[in-house]
């Protein structure tokens, strides 16, 4: 019998999309300037694009089709069927555009805040398909700051019997980029930025503020 003890733990990959298109859209959307209804577009476009990174690695199979003009093997994705989990409410402004690139994928909702004096996630809403322990399960939510809401949710997902999970976001903070690795190495992150530092309210500087509030207009 193998001694998996003796099995250093797979470090997942970080993955920093740094796309002329993807950083282009990020400065649009840092700027205070940009309105809610520019703001939501563009965090559509940006969550297509990392979603095409973030799918790169899908399984795949071929296939027997006929084009018009002659029989082929083609190649479609197989392995595991995918759920995208949004942490509530800025992670649903990230889903419009995953489902663009996803059609059939499943969507889970886990609802978090942040307690304002702690800044520890305190979980209100949870729901999920019931075979999500045999999908492989893409968590989003725009902004990963102290990285509380993104352990936590994965610590959930983990116990629910999930294995295979990555996290997509649009901003990372070090300190958040950091706990998450620390407590999830085996989840692949796939980001379009890292920022230095965290504020005394735990807003990733210089950010793009409030995600939840820009998206949907609510300051
Ligand atoms: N959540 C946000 O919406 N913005 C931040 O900067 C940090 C957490």
């Amino acid at each position: 019998m193998t001694d998996l003890s003796a099995v250093p733990p797979v470090t997942a990959s970080v993955m920093v999309v740094d796309h002329p298109l993807v950083q282009h859209k990020v400065t649009l959307v840092r700027s205070e300037d940009t309105t809610t209804d520019n703001f939501r577009r563009l965090v559509r476009e940006i969550s297509q694009l990392l979603t095409y990174e973030a799918t790169r690695d899908l399984a795949m199979e071929t296939i027997a089709i006929k084009t018009p003009i002659a029989p082929m093997q083609s190649p479609v994705l197989s392995g595991k069927k995918l759920c995208l989990v949004s942490i509530l409410r800025a992670g649903n402004g990230f889903l419009d555009g995953m489902l663009d690139l996803l059609p059939a994928a499943r969507v889970g909702h886990i609802g978090l805040y942040r307690d304002p004096e702690t800044l520890e996630p305190i979980e209100y809403y949870f729901k999920m398909p019931e075979d999500i322990h045999e999908r492989l399960v893409i968590v989003v939510d725009p902004m990963l700051a102290t990285g509380n809401s993104a352990i936590a949710a994965l610590n959930r997902l983990k116990e629910a019997g999930v294995s295979t999970l990555k996290y997509v976001c649009l901003i990372a903070s070090r300190q958040g980029l950091t706990a998450l690795r620390a407590a999830h190495p085996d989840v692949a992150i796939v980001t379009a930025a890292i920022d230095e530092e965290l504020n005394e309210h735990g807003y990733i500087v210089p950010g793009l503020g409030d995600a939840g509030d820009r998206l949907y207009g609510t300051k």
